[in-house]
């Protein structure tokens, strides 16, 4: 099923330019689009109108039986087929969500990631600037800042990120920043804090293989009856675990349509956190777990994970001003709740692994 419909949407997609007749319906395309984020980013810009090309290698192996979007599998970077894209339809912008984005491995393998996330968005601008494709909204991270100096984070707030990751979502800011001052070039770079929930009617919420993150851990260990790891339980926190700020896929997924909005309206190119200004612990979210999915879990507190600050929270007053962005589904029993539905009905290809650290 999956297979058939990759075959047709690109036998549909790349038959258009053998009858000579590019596509002039404005279009927006998406890399990693097959992605946490990006899928649900997809699917708004469907359902608001928009014709949506996603490019994703699908390397991560999450499936892909959707039909609202035409997905060409080929890497984000690799120059015929952006070619074929830029010239036979009308790209308004690109949004780039495809990335390396384990932290941990980013530590073990910075050469991939600078390769991956770095090295391959010089390309797709490149190509971008060759087609007079003007607009680029980029999926950056609050991990660009490190470790806050401040209660809450704002856009001003110093970027020392403390990770390879982190350093390779710094990079493509400063090369953003950098090609919109040289060309005639715009961009929005949205700084994501804990991005989190699913749509899962749609089919589509979190799922990372190997998983790291911190609610579909706690909703896995709910579902397999596994163990839960806090890292660290003695962070200067009220209940000295780390707090974060979770902010539901949807409420990024529309600020990336408020991006766009935005680089219609301004000529100005900008960065923005995107979080709700709330932060939660570790343990609250363990807490709101259990009350949702009704099941005690099998706690183990163990060493700190290399790397964690103890609080991420934005201020995202900037996107709040000058977006017109509002979170609306971001309270936290919401995005659990949904994303517990999620992960009941998960597709069945989709297996679940939970890492091991040695317990203290
Ligand atoms: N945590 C646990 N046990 C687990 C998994 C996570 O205690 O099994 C804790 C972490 O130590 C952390 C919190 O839960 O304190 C949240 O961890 P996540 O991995 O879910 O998310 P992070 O805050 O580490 O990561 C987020 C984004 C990254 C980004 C990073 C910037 O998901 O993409 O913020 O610091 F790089």
């Amino acid at each position: 099923m999956k297979h058939t419909h990759i075959f047709f949407s690109c036998l549909f997609f790349f038959s258009s330019p053998l009858t000579g007749a590019a596509v002039k319906q404005p279009t927006i395309l998406i890399t990693g689009g097959a992605g946490y984020i990006g899928s649900h980013t997809a699917y708004l810009m469907h359902q608001q109108g928009y014709r949506v090309i996603i490019l994703d290698t699908l390397n991560h192996n999450q499936p892909w039986p959707h039909q609202w979007a035409t997905l060409i599998k080929k890497d984000f970077a690799d120059i015929e087929t952006l070619e074929h894209i830029f010239t036979t339809n009308n790209i308004e912008a690109v949004m780039h969500f495809a990335a390396l984005a384990e932290v941990g491995s980013s530590v073990k393998n910075p050469l991939a990631f600078y390769e991956n996330n770095v090295s391959k968005t010089v390309t797709l601008i490149k190509m971008m600037l060759k087609h007079k494709v003007k607009k680029i909204i980029f999926s950056s991270s609050c991990a660009v800042y490190g470790m806050p100096t401040t209660q809450t984070l704002n856009e001003d707030h110093h970027r020392s990120p403390i990770n390879p990751y982190g350093n390779t979502k710094l990079a493509i800011e400063l090369l953003l920043e950098d090609c919109a001052h040289a060309y005639d070039f715009q961009f929005v770079a949205l700084r994501y804090f804990n991005a989190a929930g699913a749509l899962p009617d749609i089919g589509l919420g979190e799922y990372h293989e190997p998983e790291t993150h911190l609610i579909p851990l706690l909703l896995r260990a709910v579902k397999n009856n596994k163990r839960f790891y806090i890292f660290g339980t003695d962070y200067p926190t009220p209940d000295g675990t780390c707090m974060r700020d979770f902010l539901h896929v949807s409420d990024i997924a529309q600020a990336h349509l408020d991006a766009l909005t935005y680089l219609g309206e301004n000529s100005a190119s900008a960065a923005f956190n995107l979080g709700t200004g709330s932060g939660y612990s570790v343990r609250e979210i363990i807490e709101t777990v259990e009350r949702i999915c009704g099941k005690k879990i099998d706690i183990i507190e163990s060493d700190r994970r290399p790397g964690d600050p103890p609080m991420l929270v934005a201020n995202a007053s900037k996107a709040m001003k000058e977006l017109k962005w509002q979170p609306k589904f971001s309270d936290l029993a919401t995005i659990i709740s949904c994303a517990w539905d999620f992960e009941s009905r998960r597709h069945p290809l989709m297996t679940a692994t939970h890492p091991q650290p040695v317990a203290r």
